[in-house]
């Protein structure tokens, strides 16, 4: 009896479970939404390096079952998931029916860009509480690192609020412990580095190590007497007329009485511009310990701030300074900063820190993406839905109150996935950079990388379609009549606007106005409109009803007939931007002719052209589009994406933020080596890290590097923040600095080994000068980084057994390291002894209140350590193959 009733009991229990297992109320979407273990592990990538094996984990720990089919997960990829299934067989994008994983009957579909989503079909198997179950789908290309598998997957329900999983906010992702996951191929030649590895990239064998005075280096000191000693202290007075701006970087620092008559018994710091200094940012500057003062001539405002800025240097090494006269200018007139604040939204104090410290080093640039498939942040006067609904990623199935989300923001417009700059933080944005001499360059992308546009402009045509069909048109960025289908580089369908109607063109040109209006009401006038311009998917525009009604050969093929309508965009964006009196400035691609050539510089009628030359992957053979467009009469600014992208992890390794699309990787030391004026003399490996000589690339007598003839055209450098992996401040300020200090050092400053023909000499030379670079780093600049509260990447140390003790050193001499032992309670700093167990390292931030991330030092040599655990991944991954590989 007792049996019996028991029985029951647990089949009504089951029974009920299963049928409460529809979700309803939001209570239970919620219950899951906190319950559901998720658990993301990159099985493999394969050797060909087509595609990656993705495990997923659930482990429902909710109350009930998950086993009703009215809800939805969703989650982001920066691959395309199993793409044969998804892509139709001619390879065009059709309305993707999904994929259906065929041992749980889940369904996974393509939404748009990165988004997926996974939903049960009615023979869905169901995931009781307490049931593990894992999922396996390929999906196209690699992921070797963290970052590639965002976070916030979300689930939704019929006509109940979305809510994130809670065990997808982080530490999900499984660690990356084998060959397999983080290389990206069998080619792949990079590993995670040990800290042996580490410890010979650092080591030095330079005995001359010297800290430079100043960062970027000046072009001449001369005078220089450290015997004679001027102390700055006391009574000090600025004198000066008309430099109160660039005064008060110094009187805001230390405190100096201001004033146009100098003191007679105090130190004396004179500004003055000087029309004799040639160089329009160029100053002069001159300790006179035994006259008390210290004389700063600029030919400019700017040139003044640079002394400024070059005095403030001096005197964070103390009061003390000594005699010396620094004669200095800049070797490129154009030196940036570029700033995606589309993909993730970056607020406006973090973009007036990044300001300050770009003045420091004398950047001049700040290039700003504006806007993007993935969101618009700037409000726009008249067009309200640019912000309303295009600043704003949330889950929505029409896209009426905001994008969907993309990139890991899950459902809610709460996260770096929404924001915007309104009018008035833009004005502040300009004025806070005018103050440093900075010129802020707004890019609007366009034509491709247009989503968010379109999409506002979709919600905008729907507001008065009904009642005003002419204010429905106006700014339509569409042609709704197309049958063009397409994905672009980052999977969207939809992300082109159409270069044959005419509202295109006005909505431009309202841009490129209401730009101009924000930019004079505060004294920066805008000066180049930025349009992007960069990859455009080659089918979409082929169908397009309305360019078939425009003058072009439609029977040409897909890129042919792309790149004649491109040629047009150009033109009416130029045309546009002409009429306002400005210059203009676009990706390489967006001006790209075919064969590594530029369209006709002619055709345009702006003063100025300028393209940025970023596409470099050596293999790939586009280099030299940097040389023809500067020969062809472009202002070129130097990109290059393997050596200034700094949305680039800092090392090949899993746990290191960014994509890595060009080099696996850039460093600070990597970026300092860069070449500006000789660009092939940069070319080093391939993307998969096999070393690649100039004669690989260029060919014999350099026929495929075309060589640089009009050198005036190289405007200069930039250095490059995408934000798809930057989720919060520190994120960003990790991925910036300290890469940014060797931008500037090198956009500003030629250094002699940079002319050395003999390759052997100019390294040798290159990396003495590296190690006075990163002395000066570790013992001066991170502490004025860390004191304004930039938290720049701390590298982790290097380390080697000498005996019985770990030796170790950090990439910027000075900076302390801790060990410990596995339980990592307490740090200790000093000797290291090593009994044989694994010891914990990590270095310290300057100012000794941060830590760099923790590795782990053992014996065992790392290489053996991977030679065991590829074996395991293989048994694993055979096994994986047998279960599922075979039975699809
Ligand atoms: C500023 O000037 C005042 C009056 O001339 C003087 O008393 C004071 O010491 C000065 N302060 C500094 C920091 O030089
Ligand atoms: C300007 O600089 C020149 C050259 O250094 C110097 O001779 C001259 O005195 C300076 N003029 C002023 C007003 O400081
Ligand atoms: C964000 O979403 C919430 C919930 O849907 C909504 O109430 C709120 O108005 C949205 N905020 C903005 C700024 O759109
Ligand atoms: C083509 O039409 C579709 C809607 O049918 C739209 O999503 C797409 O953006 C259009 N493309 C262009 C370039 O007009
Ligand atoms: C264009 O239309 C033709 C005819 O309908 C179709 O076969 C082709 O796939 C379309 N191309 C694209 C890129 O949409
Ligand atoms: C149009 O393109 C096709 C294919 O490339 C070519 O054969 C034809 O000559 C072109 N027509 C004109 C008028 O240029
Ligand atoms: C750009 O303007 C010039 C000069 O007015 C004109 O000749 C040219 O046709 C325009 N380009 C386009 C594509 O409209
Ligand atoms: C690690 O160090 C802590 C603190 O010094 C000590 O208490 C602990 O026993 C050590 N653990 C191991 C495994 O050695
Ligand atoms: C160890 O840490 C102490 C306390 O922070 C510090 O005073 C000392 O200089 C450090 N020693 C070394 C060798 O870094």
């Amino acid at each position: 009896m007792e049996v019996k009733k028991m029985i029951v009991q647990v089949c009504v229990f089951l029974v009920a479970g299963y049928v409460n297992s529809q979700i309803v109320t939001q209570l239970d979407l919620d219950n899951i939404a906190s319950g559901l273990e998720i658990k993301v592990d990159v099985v493999e990538n394969l050797d060909d390096g087509s595609r990656h094996l993705f495990k997923v984990t659930f482990n429902n720990k909710a109350l009930k079952s998950l086993s009703g089919h009215n809800w939805k997960i969703y989650f982001f990829s920066f691959f395309i998931v199993e793409s044969k299934h998804i892509l139709s067989n001619d390879g065009l994008y059709t309305k993707p029916e999904g994929y259906i994983l065929p041992n749980v009957n889940l369904k996974l579909r393509h939404e748009n860009g990165g988004l997926f989503s996974m939903s049960p079909t009615t023979e869905f198997i169901g995931l009781p509480t307490n049931v593990e179950r894992e999922i396996t789908f390929y999906a196209a290309n690699w992921a070797v690192s963290k970052t590639d598998i965002p976070p916030n997957w979300y689930i939704t329900a019929d006509g109940l609020n979305a809510r994130v999983i809670d065990s997808t906010k982080e530490g999900f992702v499984g660690e990356f412990t084998s060959a397999k996951q983080w290389k990206r191929k069998k080619a792949d030649k990079y590993d995670p580095y040990s800290p042996m590895t580490r410890y010979q990239r650092y080591k030095t064998t330079n005995p001359n190590v010297q800290m430079k005075m100043v960062i970027p280096t000046p072009k001449e000191i001369t005078n220089h007497d450290t015997t004679k000693l001027l102390y700055i202290s006391g009574q000090v007075t600025i004198v000066h007329s008309g430099l109160d701006n660039e005064a008060s970087f110094l009187k805001d620092k230390y405190s100096f009485n201001i004033s146009t008559t100098a003191s007679t018994n105090g130190v004396n710091i004179y500004l003055s511009i000087n029309h004799t200094i040639l160089s329009a940012e160029g100053y002069t500057l001159t300790v006179n310990p035994s006259e008390k003062s210290v004389i700063i001539n600029g030919k400019t405002n700017a040139g003044v701030l640079y002394g400024v800025q070059s005095l403030l240097s001096l005197l964070s090494h103390g009061r003390n300074i000594p005699q010396m006269q620094i004669r200095d200018e800049p070797r490129f007139e154009f030196r940036g900063m570029f700033i995606d604040v589309a993909r993730n939204f970056i607020p406006k104090k973090v973009l007036e820190k990044l300001m300050d410290a770009m003045a420091m080093y004398k950047l001049n640039k700040l290039h700003l993406h504006l806007a993007d498939d993935e969101g618009w942040r700037i409000e726009i006067e008249g067009l309200p839905e640019l912000t309303e609904v295009g600043s704003k990623r949330c889950h929505s199935e029409i896209e009426d109150v905001c994008l969907i989300p993309q990139l890991g923001s899950g459902p809610y417009n709460t996260t770096s996935g929404s924001g915007f700059y309104s009018i008035q933080d833009y004005k502040d944005i300009l004025s806070y950079a005018k103050k440093r001499h900075i010129e802020v360059i707004p890019e609007i992308d366009m034509p491709g990388h247009a989503r968010a546009a379109i999409i506002a402009m979709e919600a905008r045509y729907r507001k008065y379609s009904n009642t005003n069909n002419n204010e429905a048109e106006k700014y339509r960025l569409i042609d709704p009549d197309n049958e063009s289908k397409f994905l672009s580089v980052q999977i969207f369908n939809d992300n082109a606007v159409n270069p044959c109607i005419e509202s295109t063109y006005d909505f431009i040109d309202k841009i490129v106005s209401e730009l101009e209006v924000m930019h004079s009401a505060v004294g920066h006038p805008l000066n180049i409109y930025h349009f992007g311009g960069d990859e455009v998917a080659k089918t979409a525009w082929v169908n397009s009803t309305k360019c078939n009604q425009l003058n072009f050969n439609f029977s040409a093929d897909a890129e042919s007939i792309r790149n004649e309508l491109k040629n047009y965009f150009t033109q009416r964006v130029a045309n546009i931007t002409f009429i306002h009196g400005l210059n203009t400035a676009g990706w390489e691609d967006g001006f790209n002719a075919g064969d590594g050539m530029p369209f006709d510089r002619d055709i345009y009628q702006n003063q100025q052209v300028y393209s940025n030359a970023w596409d470099n992957v050596w293999e790939w053979g586009e280099a030299r589009r940097a040389y023809n467009y500067a020969n062809a009469g472009y202002k070129v600014i130097m990109s290059h994406a393997t050596h200034l992208y700094f949305d680039h992890p800092y090392e090949p390794d899993p746990e290191e933020r960014g994509l890595y699309w060009a080099p696996r990787f850039t460093d600070s030391y990597k970026t300092f080596r860069f070449l500006p004026d000789n660009l092939y003399e940069n070319i080093d490996v391939t993307r998969m890290g096999d070393p690649l000589s100039k004669s690989d690339v260029c060919g014999v007598n350099n026929k495929k590097c075309p060589s640089l003839q009009k050198p005036e055209n190289i405007a200069g450098m930039q250095g490059h923040l995408w934000s798809e992996t930057i989720l919060s401040e520190d994120n960003f300020f990790y991925m910036v600095f300290p890469r940014l200090l060797a931008l500037a050092e090198r956009a500003w400053y030629k250094a002699p080994w940079e002319s050395v023909g003999d390759k052997t000499k100019r390294n040798r030379d290159m990396n003495n000068d590296w190690d006075n670079f990163a002395e000066t780093l570790g013992k001066k600049e991170l502490n004025r980084l860390d004191s304004m509260g930039i938290k720049y990447r701390i590298p982790p140390p290097g380390g080697s057994l000498q005996g019985d003790e770990i030796k170790f050193n950090t990439a910027f001499p000075g900076l302390s390291v801790e060990f410990s032992n596995k339980s990592q309670t307490t740090w200790n700093n000093g000797t290291i002894p090593y009994t044989g167990s694994p010891v914990f390292l990590r270095t310290k931030s300057a100012d000794g209140k941060r830590t760099s991330r923790v590795i782990s030092f053992s014996q065992v040599t790392s290489s053996a350590r991977l030679v065991n655990l590829s074996l395991t991944t293989v048994m694993f991954c055979s096994f994986l193959m047998y279960t599922f590989l075979l039975k699809e």
